[in-house]
């Protein structure tokens, strides 16, 4: 199981290497690579698991922030009703994903994005495609995928995929007033 320890900071230089394509087809030490980062997100998400192993709640996940520096990544974004209820979620173990198209709005977060790999948030506005179309191979479901996602989700996907070119996300924000508001942006709660 991935814990915390596992998980390099910002200050490692690994985390800004670039990330190579995973060679297909997917051999089982990447696949389980790709399923115990799956796994620690959900893990991370529930109350007591996140209390026992101590770790972070995330919703997205990519290898190199393990030391790995493959282009793969995990996603897990559920969604809740009022009474707490999940009626639906987003979950992939994506290997070798790619944006193929994006939308020409943007979106942000209203409460700025975090990051497994900053330990203390940094805030500041970082402007997104609103939607963005993915295509990639899905290791939890075997079969290769043309993810359409917009809003929250379409947010994490290019969070991960950053990972992937050694990016941050403040590394976005605009240096002069990282709280400038972008013109005509989706605001995203
Ligand atoms: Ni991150």
């Amino acid at each position: 199981m991935i814990t915390t320890k596992d998980i390099i900071m910002e200050d490692d230089p690994l985390i800004r290497q670039k990330s190579v394509p995973v060679e297909m087809p997917l051999s089982d030490e990447d696949r389980a690579t790709v399923m115990a980062m799956y796994e620690h997100l959900v893990a991370s998400q529930d109350p007591e698991l996140s209390e026992k192993y101590g770790i972070r709640p995330g919703v997205g996940m990519a290898a190199i922030q393990i030391g790995i520096p493959k282009r793969m990544c995990a996603i897990y974004v559920p969604e809740f009703d009022e009474d707490g209820e999940m009626i639906s979620c987003d979950q992939y173990a994506l290997i070798n994903p790619r944006i193929v198209s994006h939308s020409v709005k943007r979106s942000y977060l209203r409460n700025g994005e975090g990051c497994l790999s900053v330990p203390e948030d940094q805030a500041g506005i970082v402007p997104r495609y609103l939607k963005v179309t993915v295509t990639g191979y899905d290791a939890l479901t075997d079969q290769d995928v043309r993810i359409v996602a917009r809003n929250f989700l379409a947010i994490c996907l290019q969070h991960e995929l950053d990972h992937f070119e050694g990016i941050l996300y403040y590394d976005h924000f605009d240096p002069e007033d990282p709280n400038r508001p972008i013109p005509d942006a989706k605001i995203i709660d």
